[in-house]
């Protein structure tokens, strides 16, 4: 629900804005909303050069950057990339705090000189590297600080921002610390077989597989690579056993648990009993049984959990922790001699800045969540005397979200001004309505004004009722549609000097905001929002250094009534229903949807990489004996077509594989009959369809 925090110390008399730079962002901007009147000015929401440049010059004086770093909770969300400078620009530091900082205008004003149109993502590839930097370092440190004995090898899940800038600049940036990759699908696997050729790093097959997959990733470990194939359905087991006995190799496994704990908020399905994914405990026991007999024990290299993306309470991911731990020891003791410990994805992001358990916040920084790993995994293997493991971890959310934003323009308005009094119609006079709607008006006070509502409320659907059935004429309607308005415009005004707005005429004035039409599709560029609600912090890029004036919602300019954002981020509520934005004046107005990464670039149709699937189209045929015809086939997109549309060029993965396969080959570690037939293999499965094979 939006509502301007109320400042305690504000006083009733108090009705300017005041030189004196004590207050609270918000009672700034509550101040200039009232003294804005905003829906008895006129009907244009568009303000002239010169009035805006006399309102700049006003609010500069008491309104200041650090007042816009506060309102739009910059410092909270920002993770030290986000600031905003003394000309009132919002300014990247994407090497975070001490480092190089750029203005987006100036971003902007580059981009329009080469043509490019809005709007238009941008990217930070330095902020990318940091991320990764940031969780190694972290990961490094505490283990040494804590004498932890294992390792860490954490891999980027390629799903959650698979183009292939980001992968090759997380690669690159990944190196000095064996920092791997996750596959959830075929098409995700060859990018990961071309890209991760560190003997090192380790690559994890998540996801449901068929024989190709599990063929591809035998190839992989015939190339010397730490592929892990985690067996996320039981019958993955003995397909995969079968397979590796026919190529002669012994493959890695890993065992997906289904843990009893959960992740809360909007990802949690991902764990827990009744998880799409993951090995029941009675499967793990069966299933290490099974290794043994087939003498395959020395395979099962990993456990993996995962509890579900965005984990927003440190207590969640603790528990979850405690009892992989468990596993993970109950397993050893069972005799497999499991190395590493998969704890997933789920590290969250700060999305509304709040530091909380909101579904849109987490209530821990990184290096909590990296000690509370550590320590318990640590204390449950030293008390029953088993060995540390190597940690793994697939976050994606945290190393993607904060590399990209959107930039966008406001294109126009669409607000409830009220007519300016000439064009209200003339010659009502002696409509009994009209009296009774004026009379209304005319008794409203602060202690009425709730009953005066209804009232107003009653007389409209009076006055529509009647104009439905001839009885008022459009010029009357119209004369009460606007007095409704003039209404709700008084409670604005007189919200100050009311004891307590009823919680009623409150959820009037939210409806009171004004719509900025944003050039963007809701669908295309934020996905999450308009399926799961997800919130992301929108700021203007530009004029921070004026008192934002207009409580607005934002539509897009899809013709779907779905494509709007009418919930913000906020601190202390759960949500804010209007975003508080700059007047609109005859020069271009740019806002920033920022932390856009992670998931939203790819979600459209792009999932893991499955793409368009085959289409057939069905006529009736009398004629024909099962009375029916397929008049055309449109096959479904490729492997090789999913990867170029993400901006691989798929004949130079295959030439990455060929040269890794001809090494082997040099080293006589493969013989070249078998180089040439998996070069073949990974080729032909490039052709195939994204989706699993009978
Ligand atoms: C198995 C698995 N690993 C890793 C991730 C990435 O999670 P996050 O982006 O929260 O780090 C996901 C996403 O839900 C997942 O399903």
């Amino acid at each position: 629900m939006e509502r301007i925090p109320q400042n305690p110390h504000h006083s009733d008399t108090d009705n300017h804005l005041s030189d004196v730079d004590e207050k609270a962002p918000e009672e700034k901007v509550e101040e200039a909303a009232l003294q804005e009147e905003i829906l008895s000015e006129s009907h244009s929401d568009v303000v002239t050069p010169i009035e805006t440049a006399r309102e700049s010059k006003a609010s500069s004086k008491k309104w200041t950057k650090e007042d816009a770093i506060q309102f739009y909770h910059i410092d909270g969300w920002g993770s030290g990339y986000f600031s905003v400078n003394e000309q009132g620009n919002l300014v990247m530091l994407p090497r975070g705090e001490g480092g190089p900082s750029i203005q987006l205008m100036d971003i902007l004003e580059d981009i329009q000189k080469q043509n490019i149109d809005l709007p238009c993502i941008i990217r930070f590839q330095d902020i990318l590297r940091d991320r990764v930097v940031r969780l190694n370092e972290t990961f490094g440190r505490i283990i040494q600080e804590t004498a932890y004995k294992g390792f860490y090898r954490g891999v980027y899940p390629v799903k959650v921002n698979q183009l292939r800038e980001v992968i090759e600049e997380i690669v690159d940036a990944g190196q000095p610390y064996h920092y791997g990759l996750e596959a959830g699908s075929k098409a995700e696997l060859q990018i990961v077989l071309a890209y991760n050729s560190d003997p090192e790093a380790v690559t994890i097959c998540n996801g449901y597989k068929d024989a190709d997959f599990i063929r591809l990733a035998l190839l992989g470990r015939q190339l010397e690579r730490k592929i892990m194939i985690v067996i996320e359905q039981f019958n993955e087991l003995q397909l995969t056993m079968q397979m590796a006995k026919q190529m002669n190799i012994m493959p890695m496994l890993g065992f997906r648990i289904k843990l009893a704990s959960k992740g809360a908020g909007k990802w949690q399905s991902s764990g827990g009993d009744s998880a799409k994914f993951g090995l029941s405990l009675a499967e793990i026991v069966e299933g290490v049984e099974i290794l043994k007999q087939n003498g395959m024990l020395d395979a099962l290299k990993l456990l993996h959990f995962h509890i579900g993306s965005q984990i927003s309470d440190i207590r969640t991911f603790k528990e979850a922790v405690l009892e992989g731990a468990r596993l993970y020891v109950g397993m050893r003791q069972m005799g497999a001699p499991v190395e590493y410990m998969d704890l997933g994805g789920g590290l969250g992001v700060d999305y509304d800045g709040s530091q909380s358990n909101s579904d849109y916040s987490m209530n821990y920084s990184l290096e909590e969540y990296i000690r509370t790993a550590i320590k318990t995994i640590q204390q449950v293997c030293d008390d029953q005397e088993q060995p540390h493991p190597h940690l793994v971890t697939e976050s994606g959310r945290a190393i993607t979200a904060h590399h990209s934003c959107l930039v966008m323009n406001v294109v126009g308005s669409i607000g409830e001004g009220l007519l300016p009094s000439s064009t209200r119609s003339p010659g009502l006079e002696g409509s009994e309505y009209v009296k009774e709607v004026d009379q209304i008006l005319k008794d409203l006070n602060p202690k009425n004004a709730l009953t005066s509502y209804h009232d107003m409320v009653a007389k409209r659907e009076e006055i529509l009722n009647l104009f439905k059935l001839g009885m008022v004429s459009l010029k009357e309607r119209a004369y009460v549609d606007e007095r409704f308005k003039e209404l709700r415009s008084w409670l604005l005004k007189n919200r100050r000097r009311m004891k307590r707005m009823p919680d009623e005429l409150e959820s009037v004035l939210e409806k009171n905001a004004t719509q900025y039409l944003v050039n963007f599709s809701v669908f295309q560029s934020a996905p999450d929002h308009w399926a799961f609600d997800q919130l992301f912090p929108i700021v203007p890029i530009h004029r921070l250094g004026e008192i934002p004036r207009r409580s607005t919602t934002l539509v897009d300019i899809t013709c779907d009534s779905d494509g709007m954002i009418d919930r913000f981020i906020a601190r202390s509520e759960a949500f804010n229903s209007n975003l508080w934005l700059h007047r609109l004046s005859p020069k271009p107005y740019y806002l920033g949807m920022f932390l856009t990464g992670a998931y939203q670039d790819i979600m459209g149709d792009l999932h893991n990489l499955f793409g368009r699937v085959n289409e057939v189209h069905v006529f009736c045929d009398d004629d024909d004996p099962e009375d029916f015809y397929i008049q055309e086939v449109i096959p479904g997109d490729t492997i090789h077509s999913v990867l170029e549309e993400n901006q691989f060029v798929p004949f130079e993965l295959c030439k990455f594989v060929r040269t890794a396969v001809e090494d082997k080959v040099k080293q006589g570690k493969i013989k070249p009959r078998d180089g040439v037939q998996m070069i073949d293999f990974y080729e032909s499965v490039m052709k195939g369809y994204t989706y699993l094979r009978n």
